[in-house]
């Protein structure tokens, strides 16, 4: 094995010997020279790599293999690239024998987390722990004594009736208070729907085929399959979703207001298309509402049940607005559908306590929700605006895409990059998910690379290192 001494004392102040074999593979022995001078702690933290350039003429091997090398390292989170600062070892590389016995199929993030940039929660920290006490406290001086014993399956008609002015106003819902049954959040919803009448609490009101959206979340997907549902995966492009691929299916499950994960609105041809398209198969539109109220460059999109209140099914839930522990949401439906779903939520409800029920129509009834939306919106925004300039400053090549609504971001990566970043993340202790993870497994669409980069998750103290340490993850430009 020939040995290279490189002088990079000159340069950065070490001396460094690298082991590369003679020529062949060298592009890989560097790379593994390099892991191993970091993970000895021959290389520290910090500490500058020189130039491909020099690093190239004294190995004597091509620029483009040195090139090659730091990006690998870099997309392993070994080392960081920052414009105008060069190439460096990580500040958190941590030795990879921690990695190295993590179990292969452990996901990476479960240990060692330092920041949380995964899509799906609000601000914990932001919750509104005082207004909630004072509204759940109202509530429950209020409450008849009927209202402790067993509810009813459609849900309390205070909070039905405080959901049909609010969602008129805020979302363009067209309903009315017996239209509404209240559920414990979107994935209820789709129990209630589509599973087994023979499962508790599962409803078996719709059958498959169901067409969904080509990205989407697995984990709903998962639920659907698991109820015996095939789903069938539309391609989206810049307009959304392309409905006019539906054909015999029964139903259609979208995210018109802001497609999750990738971002945009659904266009308004789109919109009518779609409903064209459930008028005359007599099916049915799901429309997942989950987070139209965080709308930052314009009103909110209007949800698309308004244009057809008897062909949309409306679900939503306060997992965005709120938090996703509360477990309260609603299902705006069509009238023929409403005894069917209270079949099958059952005699009693089962699911979503009445007391927090009545203290969310409270808190809707007292301009306490607005309120937590309207300053929840202005915090968010603060926090996408902030993601977009450090991306800027530091990483200019990235695209940022979906910014107009919603708590997540998606980060566009040159081709065949997304992987390498995700693990990286996953070394640094930054958890996030690629595109890839939120993929049909039955679309021919082209496979976008991309990060998905929820921005609302961190605390407010812990944002701007989480930041910081994205940046550290990202392929070089
Ligand atoms: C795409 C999508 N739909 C729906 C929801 C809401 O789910 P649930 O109400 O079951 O918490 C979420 C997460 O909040 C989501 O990301």
């Amino acid at each position: 094995m020939a040995e290279s001494w490189v002088n990079l004392a000159e340069r950065i102040g070490v001396d460094l010997h690298l082991e590369l074999p003679g020529p062949g593979g060298r592009r890989a022995a560097l790379i593994r020279a390099l892991r191993e001078a970091v993970r000895s702690g021959r290389l520290a933290p910090g500490t500058r790599l020189p130039p491909y350039r020099s690093l190239a003429a004294d190995l004597g091997v091509a620029r483009n293999t040195v090139a090659d090398a730091y990006a690998e390292l870099v997309a392993e989170g070994w080392l960081t690239a920052r414009q105008g600062s060069g190439t460096q070892v990580a500040e958190r590389a941590q030795p990879l024998r921690h990695a190295e016995r993590v179990p292969k199929k452990a996901p990476p993030r479960a240990r060692g987390l330092r920041h949380d940039l995964r899509q799906g929660t609000p601000d914990a920290s932001a919750f509104p722990r005082a207004a909630w006490s004072a509204a759940y406290r109202r509530a429950l001086q209020a409450a008849p004594n009927e209202a402790f014993g067993p509810g009813d399956p459609a849900g309390r008609r205070e909070l039905r009736e405080a959901l049909t002015e609010y969602l008129a106003r805020a979302r363009g819902v067209r309903t009315e208070p017996d239209r509404i049954v209240i559920c414990s959040g979107f994935a209820h919803a789709l129990r209630l729907l589509f599973g087994p009448s023979t499962v508790v609490g599962g409803g078996g009101v719709l059958r498959g085929p169901l067409a969904v959206e080509a990205y989407g979340l697995d984990f709903h997907r998962g639920l659907l399959a698991a109820a015996g549902v095939r789903t069938v995966p539309l391609p989206l492009d810049e307009h959304g979703a392309r409905v006019a691929g539906l054909e015999r299916e029964r139903a259609v499950l979208l995210t018109p207001a802001h497609q999750f994960p990738t971002g945009g609105p659904l266009h308004p041809e789109r919109r009518a298309a779609v409903i064209d398209w459930a008028r005359a198969r007599g099916a049915v539109v799901l429309e997942d509402d989950y987070d139209g109220e965080f709308r930052y460059d314009r009103r909110p999109v209007g949800a698309l049940q308004g244009l057809d209140p008897e062909r949309v099914i409306h679900i939503g839930s306060v997992s965005k607005s709120l938090s996703p522990a509360l477990r309260l949401g609603w299902m705006v439906l069509p009238e023929r559908y409403v005894g069917p779903v209270l079949a099958a939520k059952g005699e009693r409800e089962g699911w979503a306590s009445v007391l927090d029920q009545l203290a969310l129509a409270d808190f809707v009834v007292s301009g306490s929700y607005d309120r937590h939306v309207r300053r929840m919106r202005q915090h968010y925004r603060r926090r996408r605006d902030r993601l977009v300039a450090v991306l800027a400053a530091h990483a200019p090549h990235i695209e940022v895409t979906g910014i107009a609504a919603g708590l997540h971001a998606v980060l566009r990566l040159p081709s065949g990059t997304e992987r390498s970043a995700v693990k990286a993340a996953a070394w640094q202790g930054v958890a996030l998910d690629g595109l890839a993870a939120f993929r049909h497994p039955e679309t021919e669409m082209p496979a976008p690379d991309g990060l998905v980069v929820g921005y609302a998750t961190p605390s407010e103290h812990a944002y701007g290192a989480a930041l910081e340490a994205l940046c550290g993850v990202l392929p070089p430009g």
